[in-house]
């Protein structure tokens, strides 16, 4: 287990409030961008009339990859198909809590496709795999707190993944489902709104939800970072952290400022290419939790 800690800092001792943030290591899964482009707009961020540079994608992906292996965790391939643009936005295929895998059911026909894949990948695997008969895009609108309120998931509804879905996964699961709306279709899946930051605070853009999903956020995350519109709209909240380490789109740097300020590292990235398609470092890295 890859435990770092942050430097103890000696004002800690004086009484000054700065928490310890700890690593813990991590199983991913991402695919490969290579066949990917923008051929369909089923979100407000494509235009198919902006060219994509495949080449780039690849590029900007591997080193996306490079940095959680390099931060110690596990990375999981998934084959990507042609035909199917989108399956670089991995964490879209399923959700995984406790060893088991609720699969994922997609709103857009375009996307249909891929729910198979991850499916095979999951079932050659060994993993206890639960097919949803409601429609829901996997870790693109359900988040995981292993350690908020005994173990909490937290799901988005309003554009992608149906309410029935939230309660279909709570079945599957055994945890408590907080469903969330969304209202603003530039954040049409949970994971450009909201992200886990260790086991048990989360960021988010208030802005995105329903004034109703944000008292209930205020109220059970009260010590929650939350981002600005600026860095929002930079999918700085579409960000993968270990605990300590916070992979995040290189654009939001105000949000870095204040992940750091809290005790955490960021680690920004560069993923320009896949911004066309709606989608950051988040939407490509799903996590197998154990
Ligand atoms: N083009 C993809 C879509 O609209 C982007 C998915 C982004 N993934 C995510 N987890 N937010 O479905």
């Amino acid at each position: 287990m890859l435990v770092a800690v942050t430097k103890v800092v000696p004002y800690l001792l004086l009484g000054t409030v700065n928490q310890q943030r700890v690593s813990r290591k991590r199983t991913y899964l991402m695919c490969s961008p290579e066949h990917f482009t923008v051929e369909y707009a089923i979100n407000p961020w494509m235009d198919v009339t902006t060219a994509v540079d495949a080449d780039l994608a690849v590029k900007q992906w591997d080193r996306l990859r490079e940095t959680l292996v390099g931060l110690g965790h596990d990375v999981h391939l998934l084959t990507p198909e042609a035909g199917l643009p989108d399956m670089v936005y991995a964490a879209n295929g399923a959700f995984v809590v406790d060893g088991t895998v609720y699969g994922a059911r997609f709103k857009h026909e375009q996307r249909t496709a891929e729910a198979a894949v991850h499916r095979a990948f999951y079932e050659e695997q060994g993993w206890r795999f639960i097919a949803p008969n409601e429609t829901n895009e996997g870790e693109g609108d359900f988040a995981y707190l292993p350690e908020a309120h005994g173990g909490l998931i937290l799901a988005g509804h309003g554009f992608r993944t149906e309410p029935a879905a939230h309660a279909e996964a709570q079945e599957a699961l055994g945890r408590p489902v907080v469903s969330l709306r969304l209202i603003d279709p530039r954040f049409y899946h949970l994971d450009v709104a909201l992200a886990s930051i260790d086991d048990e605070n989360i960021v988010y853009y208030p802005g995105a939800f329903s004034a109703a999903s944000q008292k209930v956020l205020a109220q059970l995350f009260p010590d929650a970072i939350v981002a600005d519109d600026e860095d929002a709209l930079a999918f700085g909240l579409n960000l993968v952290s270990d605990g300590l380490n916070v992979v995040l789109n290189n654009e939001a740097t105000r949000l870095a400022g204040k992940l750091k300020a809290a005790g955490y590292h960021p680690v920004p990235v560069e993923l320009s290419e896949l911004k066309k398609g709606g989608g950051s470092v988040k939407c490509c890295i799903a996590e197998l939790r154990h």
